[in-house]
């Protein structure tokens, strides 16, 4: 099984999103069972103990395996330091047993169905924030990932099918703006997901970021707090 969720933003929420009561499918779950976070994962953040009191919680205490895609709230110093591994077809982080980073571009066959991923995404309040400390260039793709990502799509012949990204593409952006009634910065991933709307055949799309939760057209679904069970 495969439930798939929005930001949790570390410490801040792991706890409330990941417990028993709120989430109480899990009783149902063995490790070979998974929930995915469509980035802001936060618990790659500082190396405290109170990350590693959490990243060991959820290896040891819970029953599923926890995968994540980056966000734009990871200290990417320190999960580029974990030791790159191929795991179900693509790229991860091994953060330890039951805790795996799905890298940007990648496409992995879990429970028989092809999942893309690609994390990252633009803070919009990095003047508030300071470099190397909680806020990280990385948190934008380079042109390598971004290539990367397109040939992995097209070794699968541009047919996933799910999509799982952090931010979202253009057309994404446009619909949350009205809906939301606000304005939001555009950057080069918006158009870069735009093509991969344009030219990909997929099932679904997921992604996180926005803090909402609610379907988009062409089959997205924004995920914030719900905990959505792939379909
Ligand atoms: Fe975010």
């Amino acid at each position: 099984m495969i439930y798939i969720t929005g930001d949790i933003h570390g410490t801040i929420s792991v706890n409330k999103r990941l417990n028993t009561k709120n989430f109480p499918q899990q009783k149902q779950l063995t490790k070979s069972d998974y929930v995915i976070i469509a980035g802001d994962f936060g618990l790659i953040w500082d190396g405290s103990k109170e990350d590693q009191y959490w990243l060991k919680w959820l290896d040891k205490t819970k029953s599923f395996t926890t995968l994540f895609i980056d966000g734009n709230h990871e200290n990417f110093d320190l999960l580029e330091e974990y030791p790159v591994e191929i795991w179900n077809g693509g790229k991860v982080h091994r953060i330890n047993d039951s805790v795996i980073h799905l890298m940007r571009g990648q496409v992995f066959e879990i429970e028989g169905k092809k999942f893309f991923t690609f994390g990252g995404a633009a803070s919009h309040d990095k003047e508030y924030r300071k470099e190397g400390k909680s806020w990280w260039s990385r948190e934008m793709p380079s042109q390598e990932e971004y290539e990367e990502g397109l040939k992995n799509l097209e070794k699968h012949d541009l047919k996933v099918d799910y999509i799982l990204t952090h931010t979202c593409s253009t057309t994404a952006l446009e619909y949350i703006e009205q809906r939301c009634a606000i304005r939001m910065e555009r950057d080069e991933m918006h158009p870069y997901f735009y093509g991969i709307e344009q030219k990909a055949d997929y099932k679904q799309w997921y992604f996180g970021h926005f803090h909402h939760d609610f379907d988009l057209p062409n089959n997205q679904r924004l995920l914030y707090t719900d905990m959505t069970k792939r379909n």
